[in-house]
């Protein structure tokens, strides 16, 4: 999919409010001690991480996309916003480790291939004792992204199988749910569809 086309037009109203709730679920797994440093992966626009900043000492954002990155310069600039700072980049290609108390994602891995590389990654940049917590699209038929022409990615997961990746890279304390239900408008037609959560922790060093 071209996300550097869809940026300009991706804050619709509908995502803009389930940024919010997706918030409030990543919300629920933090500690809330305000001291942390925390990188969103994937994060478009930036909208789950407004909701979020001010659980945070610090948050880095990250996409592949320009245009996601140009749209979420422009509102950190305009809200004189001084914790979140943005990178244009793979998430393969961000260096170092134990960086981060958290890192948070929504509905990027389905986009993503080589899953375990970039979980293995996630787990290398968390600090021992860190949190990843990731948001996903639950398993689905295909149409949830029928209209996308060009996209090459999976059709949602199973909780159970992104856990045993997750258990694969070394990460613990495994939980997940479903937390959300929603209709997208596909032609003339309502497609259901779900979200759940997943978080994990590094073990400690
Ligand atoms: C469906 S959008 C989700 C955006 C945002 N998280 C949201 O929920 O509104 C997926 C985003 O992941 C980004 N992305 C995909 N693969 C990536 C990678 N390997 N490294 C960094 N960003 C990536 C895309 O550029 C895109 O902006």
């Amino acid at each position: 999919m071209c996300f550097d086309k869809e940026a300009a037009e991706w804050d619709t109203n509908y995502r803009i409010n389930r940024a919010k709730k997706i918030a409030e679920e990543i919300s629920s797994y933090l500690d809330g001690n305000n001291i942390s440093r925390a990188m969103e992966f994937g994060c478009g626009t930036g909208l789950i991480s407004f909701n979020l900043q001010e659980e945070f000492e610090e948050i880095l954002l990250i996409d592949l996309s320009k245009g996601m990155i140009e749209e979420t310069k422009k509102k950190i600039k305009n809200q004189n916003i001084k914790n979140m700072k943005t990178l244009v980049k793979d998430v393969l290609d961000i260096e170092g480790e134990n960086k981060y108390d958290v890192i948070y994602t929504s509905m990027v891995l389905h986009h993503i291939l080589n899953l375990k590389d970039v979980l293995y990654k996630l787990s290398k940049l968390l600090k021992p004792n860190g949190k990843l917590i990731i948001v996903e699209l639950s398993k689905d038929d295909g149409t949830f992204h029928s209209l996308d022409e060009d996209f090459n990615g999976y059709n949602g997961f199973e909780i159970k199988d992104l856990q045993d990746l997750l258990k694969d890279v070394g990460l613990i304390n495994i939980k997940g749910r479903t937390f959300y239900h929603s209709k997208k408008q596909i032609n003339d037609k309502y497609h259901e569809y779900s979200l759940f959560s997943i978080c994990v922790n590094k073990q400690k060093a």
